[in-house]
């Protein structure tokens, strides 16, 4: 029997303490929406600045006058804002817990000072190399402490990161280093994960040999594991050997607070990944804040973020939020489930954590075995937990907060997107009642607004499409290299709003419930995968002659993907072939693009004037062919009967 009520109003112990008190964040919402500049100017004084702005905000997302500009005569530098400013204070302070994958190997602790010195030299390596300011860098790493000082020492002098998943192959890669046109790219001989090695130097070896991936002059390895890996002279260079015989000082390039400071390539309803791009002042000051306000920051917490630096998570809350605070930010290399699904409550336990972020996904992997890997470590040192990258669902929530959190931590729900750059719809632990699956309350300066398909504006309790409404600091500028695809993208369908993608209810209190992607996005173990990616893996394929891709709920992953592939006249479909598809679009994409089905389709519902009804596909795949509507406007209604009777079952 489940006791558990669907609100748990603010611990009054927790909010007797708490940074932000539901009084205060009403007041402070409000101030924040009425005189935007007031605020965030305000709130921009905890950087250090080497011009302090004037201007706070400019921004209009009207299309005719569109910009969107943070603290525009600012001048500053973010790695200066990460490192420097808390050596007074804070140089003996751990910045960095390293714990390697292995539970056998030493963890280490890396303090402000150290992690100071090690991006010095880095930067100054990049600047001996013939980086400059402007260049881009591709950073395919593993989450090593490498990753940060790497991230750091570009934003040091001024080159732009484009830090890519590890998990990605090969011509991942190269379609992002051909976007931005890399210059030097920083890798490591093998990653570690769930003790098996991932061979990152030979992916970028496979990526160079690819079109467009011309730019690259260097190529930097870090030494990890140890494996045996082919340096191509003079072109690839061991990292230690150009970086540790460098001075530990290195003066920080002076940046606008319009400069860019990072792309990261995410993926969208069509085309390839778009590099978001993010800028400096804006996004430091974003992303810091929400990590102080949203995790209720002490100067004592040891604080867990379980995402990967390849993603928007790993850069906001690993690297720059908690930097910026002068936190100390566990980075872990492993994965939740090795040696043992107990390994997460293990590393809280040996490191005294007192803030845990993860997503979604992995509470529900984890939960699958049972209360007794949590129960047998003592999480004691737990005061908060936080989740994001997908919707939670209430009964994950409910084990996250009763069994992992012993029902005395608050957990956040966190919605935010790549393009956000940081939380924008969570609780505030302080000020808000929770209520599982709910991200409850937008963060200052946020102007949620739920619209029709018509773009009318849903009042009080509605369910619609999730926009918001003004522009907030650490909101992406542009879509690297295609400005047009930005505003196309997110202002063109509600002209005037920034639109999200998402859908998404509000309640009769006024909280939101995120329901999930609107587009052809798929959030799969809360990574985001187009689902037109995808069906161009497939096609590549010389026996595919058409696909088409749709998500399906999953219990674990959120969503699953699912494939109903055409092949050439004349080729027998077999389980081999589908085994050969499968492999291909990993090899294409990456693991993690891997169909869960993939189903043999001789034709595919398509409209008189050919567009595919993905809505009928994506009922099929969901096994809910009672609902399939009108399927009179279809070509040749019997491809779905044929369809449907082939199903594949889950
Ligand atoms: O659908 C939403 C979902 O993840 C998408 C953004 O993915 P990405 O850019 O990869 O960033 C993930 C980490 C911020 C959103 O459009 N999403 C993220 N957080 C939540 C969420 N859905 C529901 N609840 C959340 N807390």
């Amino acid at each position: 029997m489940n006791t558990t009520p669907t609100v748990h109003p603010v611990d009054p112990a927790f909010a007797a303490d708490a940074r932000i008190t539901r009084e205060q964040y009403q007041r402070l919402y409000a101030g924040s929406l009425e005189q935007p500049e007031a605020f965030w100017g305000r709130i921009g004084e905890r950087l250090d600045w080497m011009t302090p702005p004037t201007v706070i905000k400019d921004t209009s997302f009207d299309l005719h006058d569109f910009r969107i500009r943070w603290y525009a005569d600012g001048e500053l530098n973010a790695a200066a804002n990460c490192l420097d400013r808390h050596l007074a204070e804070r140089g003996d302070k751990t910045a960095i817990i390293f714990e390697p994958d292995s539970p056998d190997a030493p963890a280490q602790h890396i303090s402000y000072r150290e992690l100071h010195a090690r991006t010095c030299q880095a930067a100054n390596a990049l600047r001996a190399l013939g980086v400059r300011k402007g260049d881009r860098v591709t950073i395919y790493l593993p989450m090593i402490p490498e990753a940060v000082v790497s991230m750091l020492a570009c934003a040091r002098i001024g080159a732009v990161h484009s830090v890519v998943f590890g998990g990605f192959a090969a011509s991942s890669i190269a379609d992002r280093v051909a976007d931005c046109g890399s210059k030097l790219i920083i890798t490591a001989d093998e990653g570690r994960r769930g003790g098996r090695g991932v061979p990152l130097k030979a992916n970028v070896d496979a990526a160079l040999k690819l079109p467009g991936t011309n730019s690259v002059e260097t190529v930097l390895v870090v030494r990890h594991s140890g494996a045996a890996v082919d340096m191509q002279m003079p072109r690839d260079r061991w990292f230690d050997a150009v970086v540790d015989s460098q001075p530990v000082e290195c003066e920080p390039e002076r940046m606008n607070a319009e400069d860019p400071l990072f792309i990261l390539y995410t993926s969208g309803s069509t085309g390839k990944p778009k590099g978001v791009l993010h800028t400096t002042a804006g996004y430091l000051v974003y992303c810091a804040y929400t990590h102080e306000a949203v995790f209720d920051l002490r100067e004592d917490d040891v604080y867990w973020c379980t995402a990967d630096i390849g993603w928007v998570t790993g850069h906001s809350y690993i690297v720059y939020g908690p930097l910026a605070n002068g936190a100390t930010a566990l980075v872990f290399e492993g994965v939740p489930t090795w040696p043992d699904s107990a390994r997460f409550w293990q590393v809280i336990d040996k490191h005294a954590v007192t803030i845990f972020y993860t997503a979604p996904t992995a509470i529900r992997a984890l939960m699958r075995e049972g209360d007794e890997p949590v129960k047998s470590t003592s999480r004691g040192s737990l005061r908060l937990l936080g989740s994001v990258g997908e919707p939670i669902n209430p009964e994950a929530w409910r084990w996250y907060f009763e069994v992992v959190g012993g029902s005395r931590c608050p957990v956040v729900d966190t919605w935010w997107q790549t393009e956000t750059g940081g939380i924008m719809i969570s609780p505030l632990p302080g000020a808000m009642d929770l209520k599982p699956g709910s991200a409850t309350r937008p963060f200052f300066g946020v102007q949620p607004a739920l619209v029709d398909p018509a773009g009318r504006v849903l009042e009080g309790e509605a369910e619609g499409n999730l926009v918001i409404t003004d522009s907030w600091p650490g909101q992406m500028r542009t879509v690297y290299g295609d400005h047009q695809r930005f505003i196309d993208t997110y202002f063109r369908t509600y002209p005037g709003n920034y639109f999200s993608g998402d859908g998404c209810r509000r309640d009769a209190d006024g909280d939101y419930w995120i329901t999930g992607r609107v587009d052809d996005v798929i959030n799969v173990s809360g990574h985001r995968i187009g689902t037109a990616e995808v069906e161009s893996a497939l096609v590549s394929h010389p026996k595919v002659a058409e696909a088409a891709v749709v998500g399906f709920p999953h219990d674990v992953k959120g969503q699953g993907i699912y494939a109903y592939v055409t092949l050439v006249a004349g080729e027998a479909s077999s389980d081999g072939l589908r085994d050969e598809l499968v492999r291909h679009v990993r090899a294409q994409i990456g693991p993690i693009a891997t169909p869960d089905h993939l189903q043999w389709a001789p034709g595919l519902p398509k409209t008189r004037s050919g567009k595919i009804m993905r809505r009928i596909l994506r009922k099929i795949a969901e096994n809910a062919t009672d609902q399939l509507g009108d399927t009179s406007t279809l070509a040749d209604p019997s491809v779905v009967e044929s369809l449907v009777r082939d199903r594949r079952v889950p």
